[in-house]
């Protein structure tokens, strides 16, 4: 059994609602949100609170499996069906038939196999490797991801139509540091846990300053962070101490990556797309994050390759796509899109 959502913050109030809004309808969902921060407990409580309690619930990590083994995971295969399989074999979708089907970190699948489940979620048949049988499934499909899907499709790694099939409803689960209100109700919660489960003489407990500490800090790994660093406070004692270690530790990693000045960074892509940014210092800005960063140095680089290749190939679409192996259609989104212009005239050397 998964541990009740605990939380007192806006956010977490409304998800509860939201969950007792969705839970009935078997309303295909994706749960997204930082690693740790909570994704699979409340795919657990959606159905906890559906109908489908007390039916099967299964959970795959895209991430985890090669393609091929993936998708005989999902769809099962015959005996025979590849090398190796000599019984034959139930897939997650018939297991789950009746229930849930957890879709965990659906971000990290295959363009194909994206493709082949997306022909799952139109149809609801699916057939396992090797055979022609078409199965029915009746399964509810929650997908969790840290990813950000919209931009996975901008970059083309994720299909826009089976977003649309699987993100009917949304669940953003904000990270843990946007509230921290959840912090104290998350410690009393696991000390209670953690203190029946640990079998240890000396359990200590923070005082009120290290708690403040803790609701202070930024926690990078969420909720997964926090019940490890309360398991080696009820551990090792000291709590006060594993505080102060976690926090430097943490600000001695963020240093390491953040050189003093600018001037001395080279200016690769990424670099280049920080600065990018307007402001004073960007480092302050909103609209900073990893994910605009990249996208931005990713841009960056795209733009420059494919300007190359055109000029090179003296704008001839259809060539420059094949030499970049991309589709003649995503040649001109991108020419479009990353506002490459043709020059008046351009050089005469092909490649
Ligand atoms: N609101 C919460 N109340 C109680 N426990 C929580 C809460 N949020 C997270 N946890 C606990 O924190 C741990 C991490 O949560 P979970 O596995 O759901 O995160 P996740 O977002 O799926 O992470 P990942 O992206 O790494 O798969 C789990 O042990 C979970 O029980
Ligand atoms: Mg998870």
């Amino acid at each position: 059994m998964r541990p009740p959502i605990i939380g007192v913050s806006e956010s977490i109030i409304r998800i509860r609602e939201l969950i007792n809004h969705v839970a009935h309808t078997g309303l295909n969902t994706v749960i997204t949100g930082e690693s740790g921060v909570g994704k699979e407990v409340i795919a657990q409580s959606l159905y906890q609170k559906s109908p489908r309690l007390g039916k099967p619930f299964i959970k795959i990590n895209c991430a985890a499996l090669p393609e091929g083994l993936l998708e005989s995971e999902l769809f099962g295969f015959e005996r025979g069906a590849f090398t190796g399989a000599e019984q034959k074999r139930k897939g997650k979708f018939q297991l789950a038939h009746g229930g849930v089907l957890l879709l965990d970190e659906i971000g990290d699948m295959s363009l194909p196999l994206q493709a082949k489940l997306l022909h799952v979620l139109q149809s609801g048949e699916f057939s396992p490797l090797g055979s022609e049988k078409e199965f029915k499934t009746d399964t509810w499909v929650l997908a969790a991801t840290n990813h950000d899907l919209s931009l996975d499709i901008k970059e083309g790694k994720f299909r826009e139509d089976l977003f649309y099939r699987l993100n009917i409803i949304n669940i953003f689960l904000p990270p843990l540091r946007e509230r921290p209100e959840d912090i104290r109700p998350l410690i009393d919660y696991y000390i209670k846990e953690y203190s029946s489960q640990l079998n240890t003489s000396r359990l200590d407990i923070p005082d009120n300053s290290v708690i403040q500490k803790m609701i202070g800090y930024h926690w990078p790994g969420n909720v997964r962070e926090l019940q490890n660093v309360l398991k080696r406070m009820l551990v090792l004692g000291n709590c006060d101490q594993i505080m102060d270690e976690v926090i430097s530790n943490s600000s001695k990693y963020l240093q390491s990556s953040r050189p003093e000045t600018t001037k001395d960074i080279p200016k690769t892509a990424g670099v280049t797309a920080i600065l990018d940014i307007e402001g004073e210092n960007p480092l302050n800005m909103k609209s900073f994050s990893l994910k605009i960063i990249k996208k931005k140095a990713v841009d960056r680089v795209e733009k420059e390759v494919i300007s190359y290749v055109l000029d090179k190939t003296r704008w001839n679409r259809s060539k420059a796509s094949k030499i970049l192996k991309i589709s003649y259609k995503t040649l001109l989104y991108k020419i479009t899109d990353l506002e490459i212009k043709q020059p008046v005239q351009s050089d005469d050397i092909s490649i």
